[in-house]
């Protein structure tokens, strides 16, 4: 009789029973898909990203559909991390416990921002399994892409949090300059990096002249930036030794599977949480399938194995 293959994954110090997590910000705190399967059994959820106070997100209309793909001007609207831990602390310590990895996002304006929120997981959420700090909100005035689009940017604000925690730090990254960003993170102690964030981008409506959106841009997502990701974790793979989780556009295994052959440990579903609800384990599912039709007992056995011929 032929085993299951080993799906467990270690990404940068968060021990994952397989590689497939969750996306901030298309995942809520976890409990809303508690309905559609039980949330324990994917390798680690990653919750909508928080600050130390809440903030009240971008003015409606904040999502629209384009080819392929969602765009959103969500604007990190968010209940602060003392608004996490109520509403959702308990479920998520008993995610943990159950085996699954609670990956807490963490958002700021600033510096001192962002320093003030991770000092508040570290004292709410000892249930957490590591920390991913956002440095590349398409749809925030400051902070987000603004910092995480060059390396000194995004070295300033890993320096400045990596003392205030010992739990492995993600940074989520930004569609820009991806090699130098990835080489300044790795160089200020991050444990591994999330590749890609949302995409800015434009959709106009025709016929009022007007943004569909209440923003002229917002961040584009779905399976449209799929291959754009690929391409981009695959050239950060090649620039650090770090362990990356591939984000963008994934809604099969076979999308899974190509983040982890271009150099990705473990992957999130985004945006394909949104239209099918279901999506994550069918995807977990197909991605072990893969690994099996592979003739190895080991994901990690796949972990960068593109051929470039
Ligand atoms: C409605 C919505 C809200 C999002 N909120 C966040 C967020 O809070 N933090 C973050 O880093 N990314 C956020 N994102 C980006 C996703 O986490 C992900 O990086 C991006 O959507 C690409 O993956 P996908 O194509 O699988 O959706 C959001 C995306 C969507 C569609």
């Amino acid at each position: 009789m032929v085993s299951a293959p080993n799906m467990a994954v270690d990404l940068g110090g968060i021990q994952m029973s397989n590689p497939v997590n969750t996306a901030a910000g298309t995942y809520g705190f976890g409990w809303q898909f508690e309905g559609f399967y039980d949330v324990s059994t994917l390798g680690a959820i990653t919750t909508k990203g928080c600050a130390a106070e809440p903030w009240p997100g971008n003015p409606a209309p904040r999502m629209c559909d384009v080819t392929s793909g969602v765009m959103n001007s969500v604007g990190l609207q968010n209940p602060g991390v003392r608004g996490l831990v109520a509403e959702a602390g308990e479920y998520l310590a008993g995610l943990s416990e159950k085996g699954c990895q609670v990956i807490c996002q963490v958002a700021g304006h600033s510096v001192d921002e962002y320093v003030a929120a991770v000092e508040l997981f570290e004292e709410l959420a000892p249930w957490a399994a590591g920390l991913e700090i956002n440095i590349s909100c398409p749809n925030i005035a400051a902070g987000g892409c603004a910092m995480g689009s060059t390396p000194e940017g995004a070295a300033e604000v890993v320096r400045a949090v990596r003392p205030r925690t010992s739990r492995p730090l993600l940074v989520k990254m930004a569609p820009a300059r991806v090699v130098d960003v990835a080489r300044a993170l790795e160089a200020e102690g991050a444990d591994a990096l999330s590749v890609i964030n949302s995409i800015p981008a434009m959709a106009i409506d025709v016929h009022t002249r007007r943004s569909k959106l209440s923003r002229p841009t917002g961040g584009l997502s779905g399976p449209v930036l799929h291959n754009i990701a690929v391409r981009m974790v695959w050239e950060v793979a090649q620039a650090v030794d770090i362990p990356i989780n591939g984000v963008g556009g994934v809604a099969s295994g076979e999308d899974a599977a190509e983040f982890i052959l271009a150099g990705a440990t473990a992957v999130s579903v985004g945006s394909a949480n949104l239209f099918d609800p279901e999506c994550a384990p069918r995807i977990l599912a197909e991605l072990e399938e893969w690994v099996a039709s592979q003739g190895v007992d080991d994901v990690n056995e796949l972990i960068g194995a593109f051929e470039c011929q």
